[in-house]
């Protein structure tokens, strides 16, 4: 089983850091589609063209199996990406939302992610479907940070200082007694720990990736691998492939020897 696993950058890493956990002997092809990110900022109907035509691409290296490992192409684009493709998609707002409700008592969930992904209230919507309340907020400085490798340095810590004080302070205004904050963006997984310090302890962290490994491994028998046959991984990315290396190593948490560059157009 070939299982491609997409993102307009190296977020998506995260997500594929869980499933090697879940399902290691499985082959994997990533691509980062860093030459056109961020998807978080643009329109629909551009995230939808962008992220079909890399799920098109992960399908033509043989792909049986698609992870759309990005919020903002789940958010937008996954009925297009379903509608263009062979095999099954799973995206990641669903998987988020299901690990929402598994934690939360209160009902009240919070979600921060890209202004894109904010505004198509994908997450609202998902909520409102478990009955619960989703308070979202777009923190549309943190994908570039991220991209930047600042994670933990003076600058990350004031955004995120601001972001988290406003969302909290916005929630109580409403009346909402949170417990549980969605990590609707799969870059944000690399601040965790940053995030985790600036809210009460009260409020559990949630992201996406282990929901959506889970969910992977639950619908998928993968068969083990021939002995003299390792399972296969190979990353592509649409820009620099030493940026995505250095980066990449550090958002899947182990090393990425081979980058190929592909160019998907404009
Ligand atoms: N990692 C993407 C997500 O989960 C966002 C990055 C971008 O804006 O392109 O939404």
């Amino acid at each position: 089983m070939n299982i491609g696993v997409f993102d307009s950058g190296f977020g998506g890493l995260t997500v594929l850091r869980a499933l090697l956990d879940r399902l290691p002997t499985a082959d994997y092809v990533y691509l980062g589609d860093t030459a056109r990110l961020p998807y978080g900022a643009k329109s629909r109907a551009t995230v939808a063209r962008y992220a079909v035509s890399s799920a098109r691409f992960l399908i033509d290296q043989g792909a049986e199996y698609l992870v759309i490992a990005c919020n903002t192409a789940s958010a937008l684009a996954l009925d297009a990406i379903r509608d263009a493709v062979p095999v099954p998609v799973l995206g990641v707002i669903e998987t988020g939302a299901n690990a929402a409700q598994a934690s939360t008592k209160t009902g009240d969930i919070l979600v921060i992610a890209t202004a894109a992904t904010v505004e198509s209230h994908a997450y609202a919507a998902a909520c409102r479907e478990r009955d619960l309340h989703a308070y979202e907020k777009a923190c549309p400085l943190l994908v570039p940070l991220v991209e930047e490798g600042w994670i933990d340095h003076p600058v990350t810590e004031e955004v995120l200082k601001i972001y988290l004080d406003e969302l909290l302070e916005d929630s109580a205004r409403e009346g909402l007694n949170p417990d549980t904050l969605v990590l609707g963006c799969t870059h944000y997984p690399l601040l965790r720990a940053n995030i985790e310090r600036k809210l009460p302890s009260t409020i559990k962290v949630i992201d996406s990736a282990d929901a959506t490994a889970t969910q992977v491994a639950g619908s998928l028998t993968i068969p083990a691998p021939e002995a003299d046959q390792p399972p296969e991984r190979s990353f592509y990315a649409t820009d620099s492939v030493q940026k995505f290396r250095k980066l990449g190593t550090r958002f899947l948490g182990q090393p990425i020897d081979y980058v190929q560059l592909i160019d998907l157009g404009g």
